[in-house]
């Protein structure tokens, strides 16, 4: 479990401390109606973490079996559970009924909104989560070569996205501030991740967007060779939950209030390609 201290701004009252333990995992990928696997770290969850976020792909195919054996590993988990949905959970012919198998067992599907739990504690957490899209993280143009019509409508579609991100974001009211999306805001947890790929792995909009808002963290998946650990390039850190990169369910502690840092926060943002 890794523990996060956030400087607040100084202000005249003395610091008030709040804490939550936001547990995320993402891609998942759950393949035909049998697929019972065991996800790492999902057991006695709720002893160990105030609130679960699954950052999308929680199906292969997008087929209504897939989201009921996707949706019945968290059944048991006693704590709230908000989703945002992946690129393989939209190849879903029914998406409503896609998403009511989740919602009927009381999991959050975000698509372009936001939501706040109160923890145990007392903590409000705010999540504000979307899809996202690819598009690349050229901010002002395309690199040469791919100057192609499907680009476009990338481009438009990450745009779209990242504004219904900001809108999200903009709601948020709330003690500690949460960023969701499947596809990744930034090129910092990349990782290995060929530099080729970088257009359909995420997409500058999104974490732009982010860094209007500065949240507290941010979770994202999609890239399955990425690193577990970055940060934006306005200083949220950024975590990518895969769990080809996570190996199970990530944990990450937040205090806000208290005048300390450590090493996780201090990481080197990444700054725009
Ligand atoms: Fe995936
Ligand atoms: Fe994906």
């Amino acid at each position: 479990m890794e523990r996060l201290l956030v400087p607040r701004a100084q202000t005249a009252e003395p610091p008030r401390c709040v804490r939550a333990r936001i547990a995320a995992v993402g891609d998942l990928h759950i393949r035909g109606a049998h697929d019972r696997r065991v996800i790492p770290g999902l057991e006695h969850l709720g002893e160990r973490a105030d609130l679960l976020v699954l950052t999308g792909d929680l199906t292969d195919n997008g087929r209504l079996v897939e989201a009921e054996a996707a949706a019945d590993l968290f059944t048991a988990v006693r704590v709230p559970v908000i989703a945002v949905l992946g690129n393989h959970d939209h190849r879903s012919l029914r998406r409503a009924a896609f998403r009511r198998v989740f919602e009927r067992r009381d999991i959050d599907i975000l698509e372009g909104r936001a939501i706040t739990v109160r923890t145990a504690s007392g903590a409000l957490v705010g999540v504000a989560g979307t899809t996202g899209s690819g598009g690349g993280f050229w901010s002002t143009e395309w690199p040469d070569g791919i100057h192609t019509r499907s680009l476009e409508r990338l481009a438009i579609r990450a745009r779209r996205e990242g504004e219904a991100l900001e809108r999200a974001l903009a709601e948020l009211d709330a003690d500690i501030a949460i960023a969701v999306t499947h596809f990744a805001p930034t090129t910092a947890t990349l990782g290995r991740e060929p530099l080729a790929k970088y257009w359909m792995l995420g997409a500058s909009a999104l974490g732009q967007a982010i860094d209007r808002h500065h949240p507290d963290l941010v979770l994202h998946g999609h890239a399955h060779l990425g690193a577990l650990r970055g940060a934006m390039p306005g200083g949220s850190p950024v975590r990518n939950v895969a769990l080809p990169v996570a190996g199970g369910i990530y944990i990450e502690t937040i205090e806000i209030g208290l005048a300390v840092t450590e090493p996780s926060s201090r990481l080197e943002p990444a700054s725009w390609l």
